[in-house]
């Protein structure tokens, strides 16, 4: 048995496609959405998410302004630069690109992020509006998986929901969502006992913790529908031999680039038991663009529609 694939690229092009209509129409009678960009430093998967970020708003007409401040930048210099962006009529959307490096204090510089302009739902507003399920921009990531899960019809309420890992931009407001659609939800950490168990419990199963292919068969209710967050570069042989052992054209293309992409779920697992499967890439990455264009657009409308 094979599972069907929940296709992120697909619903990715059905969600800005929807949105064209709405940018035109603000363009035409105000101005392009424009969507503020913080990237700090060269990490290079945040410079490849941002760049994507970018070209999504481009190819979109939402305007983009960024700033890249360097690594080395103190939290009151950071500040400096974002704070101005929360009174600026031209600005819709202020998204700092996460993880910030160590020296900075997120929180400080989170809370000069308006709320009316916080485009990734980050801010202590917009998460205690998620806590009531109130409306307020919700973290692009678990509102993506939402919607796709809605898209492909499939029914939350009563399920057994299992997200696996706390982090506060995935783990944690993922289980509120599935909360409010009458899900059953468990969440599971680091600290967890029988990790296991409870994941072979979940009729729905999230996993966000960030530990490549650790989720193996024993860890999947046959029938489960199964989302996979982790989005982890390998460069180890082994490992990648131990991953993709039965898939020559990725043990080739690792031959060929010296890194390959794996998930938190072993993917061929994945691929024999779950009843539905995101995979990676191509499975919830798309979405968190798609909905972080959503949170812009929306933004922009009630700045300017108002
Ligand atoms: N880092 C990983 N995911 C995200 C995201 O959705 N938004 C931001 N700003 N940073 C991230």
């Amino acid at each position: 048995m094979s599972g069907v694939v929940l296709d992120g690229k697909k619903i990715n092009q059905e969600i800005l496609n929807e949105l064209r209509p709405r940018i035109a129409a603000l363009t035409a009678t105000k101005r392009p959405p424009a969507l503020a960009v913080v990237l700090v430093g060269n990490d290079p998967a945040s410079q490849i998410y941002v760049r994507s970020k970018v070209k999504t708003c481009n190819d979109l007409g939402i305007r983009s302004i960024e700033i890249r401040p360097s690594e080395n930048i103190t939290t009151d210099d950071l500040i400096q630069q974002v704070a101005p962006l929360a009174n600026d009529p031209e600005v819709d959307g202020i998204l700092v690109q996460m993880p910030l490096p160590k020296q900075i204090d997120v929180e400080r510089v989170m809370s000069y992020v308006d709320a009316s302009r916080d485009v990734d739902g980050f801010g202590m507003q917009s998460l205690g509006a998620l806590v009531l399920n109130r409306p307020a921009p919700r973290a692009c990531t678990p509102a993506g998986i939402l919607e796709m899960l809605k898209r492909y019809r499939i029914p939350i309420a009563g399920k057994h929901a299992v997200v696996v890992g706390r982090s506060d931009i995935v783990g944690k407001p993922m289980a509120l969502l599935l909360l409010h659609e009458n899900a059953t939800v468990t969440i599971c950490h680091s600290r967890t006992r029988n990790l296991a168990e409870e994941c072979s419990r979940a009729d729905i199963l999230v996993a966000a913790m960030g530990r490549p292919a650790m989720l193996t068969a024993e860890y999947i209710k046959p029938g489960a529908i199964v989302v996979d967050v982790g989005t982890n570069r390998l460069s180890n042989a082994a490992e990648v031999q131990r991953v993709f052992k039965d898939e020559p054209a990725k043990l080739a293309s690792f031959e060929k680039t010296g890194t390959a992409l794996v998930g938190d779920i072993d993917p061929k697992a994945m691929k024999e038991l779950a009843s539905y499967y995101t995979p990676v890439p191509g499975g919830v990455g798309p979405l968190t663009i798609a909905m972080l264009m959503a949170n812009a657009v929306e933004l922009a409308e009630a700045h300017l529609l108002q």
